[in-house]
């Protein structure tokens, strides 16, 4: 029962009282005037407007005890209505629903305050509210009360942390509407311990697949580069500088995330080429680079079956398409290839060229710069390439420093 519903009883049971005792005494009031009027009868019997003052005077009366009548039965109609209102409102046993005024005490609050809070109604009532809660830093009150945000009116939502009378704290979710009358507040405050739990679950769950992911990953890395191990290396250094690229471009770190993963596999269709034609010194026959060229299809086949929360396949699939539609095996433009494919064929570029391989000496950071700065906006992305600059000549990226940088994190991360 809403804790100022005994209030409510008392009154009503005045009000009953009082009632009655003014029908009895308008009743009384109207026997003694009949009777003084029997009585005034003989005073006035030859008055010829008497029998009007009589009729007069009864139907004031009659009409007294029909509106007092009236206005019992609509009071008593509001009564039942307002204890219907407070039964609703007790029956809501999973929220604690409370008013309070202008200066953020508890005016009446509902019996699921002693089930969640541990305090029993009545001891809550004309007490502030921050002994039951605290708004989080950052919600929508930054006041202690929520009031703030309930004087502009509306309904808001905010997050607190509940304090128990035991002392444990649980995380709340506070709807708040102001009243019309009065400045004070309607409160609904909403226990989502289980809410909170289960996120933190899901969270959990999440990181756990992440982290089964990466492994699968790394896992399929390995088995390119020991197929092919003068490439060793290479598609973990096209990561770490995609990143980079990502990062310098303001892509989220959960975009980013997914650049990593498609960037440590992007050659994995590899597998399928022959050893000797990857490491193969001097030019490639026409069959041979057709071989090669079919590397970003079968590294497609090969992950399209794997649930990633990125389209990784897709990533692969693109990351030796340019913008000019020179690239292969779909030959995409512009934008219809992919941002990670576009900053994956850059980074790409950039690290094979740097780097050294069995049938040529490394070119060198400088002129593989130079090679996407010659190609920019013909087959590498502008806005990649200039980003591409800004982390060589602004940042000072350097492959093995970044991979260093990577590796710490990881272990410090437990990865
Ligand atoms: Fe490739």
């Amino acid at each position: 029962m809403l804790e100022t519903s005994a209030v409510s009883v008392k009154n009503r049971e005045i009000y009953h009282l009082g009632f009655i005792l003014i029908v009895a005494f308008l009743m009384a009031l109207f026997s003694v005037s009949i009777h003084l009027l029997d009585n005034l009868y003989w005073f006035f019997k030859d008055y010829a407007y008497f029998p009007l003052i009589e009729f007069l005077v009864n139907a004031i009366f009659l009409t007294l005890c029909g509106m007092m009548w009236l206005t019992y039965r609509r009071w008593q109609r509001a009564e039942e209505k307002k204890a219907e209102l407070e039964n609703m409102v007790d029956s809501i046993s999973s929220e604690v629903l409370m008013v309070v005024d202008h200066q953020g005490c508890v005016v009446s609050c509902n019996a699921s305050l002693k089930r969640i809070f541990g305090y029993p109604p009545a001891e809550m009532l004309r007490q502030k509210t921050d002994r039951l809660f605290r708004a989080l830093p950052g919600s929508s009150a930054d006041d202690p009360q929520g009031l703030q945000s309930i004087t502009k009116g509306g309904f808001t939502v905010t997050m607190a942390t509940g304090r128990c009378k035991d002392g444990h704290e649980i995380p709340l979710e506070i709807i708040t509407g102001k009243l019309t009358t009065g400045g004070g507040a309607v409160l609904l405050l909403r226990d989502i311990s289980e809410r909170v739990a289960a996120e933190a679950q899901l969270r959990n769950s999440y990181q756990k697949l992440q982290k089964l992911l990466e492994e699968t990953v790394n896992i399929l890395a390995m088995a390119v580069e020991i197929r092919d191990p003068y490439t060793a290396g290479h598609q973990r250094r096209v990561a770490t500088l995609a990143c980079a690229i990502a990062d310098e471009l303001g892509l989220s770190i959960k975009r980013q995330d997914g650049l990593r993963l498609a960037s440590i596999v992007h050659d994995v269709g590899k597998l399928y080429v022959p050893a000797e034609i990857l490491s193969k010194p001097g030019t490639l026959t026409d069959t041979e680079f057709n071989l090669i060229k079919a590397h970003p299809q079968l590294g497609f086949d090969l992950l399209k079956e794997i649930d990633f929360p990125w389209p990784v396949a897709e990533m692969v699939l693109q990351h030796h398409e340019r913008i000019d539609g020179s690239g292969y095996p779909q030959g995409l433009r512009g934008k219809d290839i992919l941002l990670e494919s576009r900053i994956m064929g850059v980074a790409d570029v950039v690290e094979a060229m740097a780097s050294h391989r069995p049938y040529r000496a490394a070119h060198g950071t400088g002129m593989a710069l130079e090679e996407i700065s010659k190609h920019r906006g013909e087959r590498y992305d502008e806005e990649v390439v200039d980003a591409c600059l800004r982390v060589f000549y602004e940042r000072g990226f350097e492959f093995e420093k970044a991979l260093e940088v990577e590796m710490m994190a990881g272990i410090l991360e437990g990865r």
